[in-house]
């Protein structure tokens, strides 16, 4: 056995570098799984829907409805460049924040991007069990989901790594994307 680490070396193997930015569509499971990554690492997990909500003293349905989702997405802007230079977390964005050019320059400055990806079926289900996305409020959401992914998917594929999570696959999700950050040496 070779023991040429130093004792400071090899104190903490699982010390991020840098945060680890979840993108994906609505019901893949960004925050579910950040929040397990983030405990597996032993770093915070942040949700941008959850600071912008804070910041805002405000739900972010409340916040389309009364204010509009342009004012949304620039504080969604302001929320997400700031946690970015807040050092190595896990943040889940909501669906939409890597679809704007700014916040993804900054996101891969900073961060490494995973997109989390899900079939329709997955997201229908996942998204139908709480009423609280203002884009899925009116209309189908099967046909709403299908034509973000077409607008959607080419950009999320601009993310660094990309990994499948449908239903029931959590452990081996968050087992994974340890992995690919070892092998990147991420962490
Ligand atoms: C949105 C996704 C939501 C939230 C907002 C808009 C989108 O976040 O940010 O309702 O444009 O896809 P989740 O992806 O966490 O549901």
């Amino acid at each position: 056995m070779t023991n040429d680490n130093t004792f400071t070396e090899n104190r903490n193997p699982l010390r991020l570098n840098r945060p680890v930015v979840l993108v994906g569509l609505m019901g893949a499971g960004k925050s579910t799984i950040g929040r397990r990554l983030a405990a597996e690492i032993g770093t915070r997990f942040v949700d941008s829907d959850n600071e912008i909500a804070e910041a805002a003293e405000c739900s972010i349905p409340d916040i389309f409805e009364i204010y509009g989702e342009a004012i949304f997405r620039d504080l969604e802007k302001r929320v997400i460049i700031r946690l970015l230079g807040d050092g190595p977390m896990v943040i889940a964005t909501g669906g939409g924040a890597f679809m704007n050019p700014d916040i993804r320059a900054e996101i891969s400055k900073k961060g490494i991007s995973i997109w989390l990806r899900a079939n329709v079926e997955v997201l229908v289900e996942r998204v139908s069990r709480r009423n609280n996305r203002p884009l899925l409020a009116n209309g189908d959401k099967h046909a709403i989901l299908t034509r973000l992914m077409q607008e959607r998917d080419p950009v999320y594929g601009r993310a660094d790594l990309v990994v499948d999570n449908n239903l029931g696959e959590h452990d081996k999700v968050v087992g994974s994307i340890v992995e690919l950050l070892k092998q990147r040496q991420e962490i």
